[in-house]
């Protein structure tokens, strides 16, 4: 599946008023299709007392269901508020191992504006595997969630 056929099916999905979780499940689900680079493909959101939690995901089960704001390499992108690509996770003293194989991490925000709904967040076996190119696909995908975030009148949201 290619980021472009992602979009369309959720923006399909989106007509026919799919619940957010719906709309999560199935990016995660095709955006890990997209590259065989991505080995584990997950969403965290983030709530009201500055906890981040693990929605749905591909790849091996981890330990890291909450983490918390300014912990890992996830916690530290909302803390700072920014992206995070780190090219090889053995160098990151803040980092939260979740398979020992993993080798660089991506965390893109799903934020509109001023408001942080969560983020993508992405793991592969490879050194440095995110790419301009990579990084750029998995934003349209945080983009469109943002949206769709903002669409819904969540008792989940927050300003972070
Ligand atoms: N590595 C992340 C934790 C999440 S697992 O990769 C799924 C971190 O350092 O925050």
């Amino acid at each position: 599946m290619s980021v472009d056929q992602l979009i369309a099916r959720l923006d399909e999905l989106a007509r026919q008023d799919a619940p957010l979780e719906q709309l999560l499940d199935e990016a995660v689900r095709g955006l890990h299709e997209t590259d065989p680079r991505f080995h584990w493909t997950g969403v965290y959101e983030l709530f009201e007392d500055h906890m981040l939690r693990l929605g749905p995901f591909v790849g091996a089960p981890t330990d890291h269901v909450f983490i918390g704001v300014g912990n890992g390499v996830c916690g530290t992108a909302i803390a700072e508020r920014r992206n995070m690509n780190v090219p090889d996770v053995r160098e990151t003293s803040n980092y939260l191992a979740c398979s020992t194989e993993t080798r660089s991490e991506l965390v893109i925000l799903i934020r509109d504006g001023e408001t942080i709904y969560g983020q993508i967040d992405i793991d592969s076996h490879r050194v440095a595997a995110f790419d301009e190119a990579a990084v750029a696909q998995v934003q349209r995908v945080a983009d469109w969630l943002a949206r769709a975030y903002a669409a819904k009148a969540s008792s989940r949201r927050t300003t972070g």
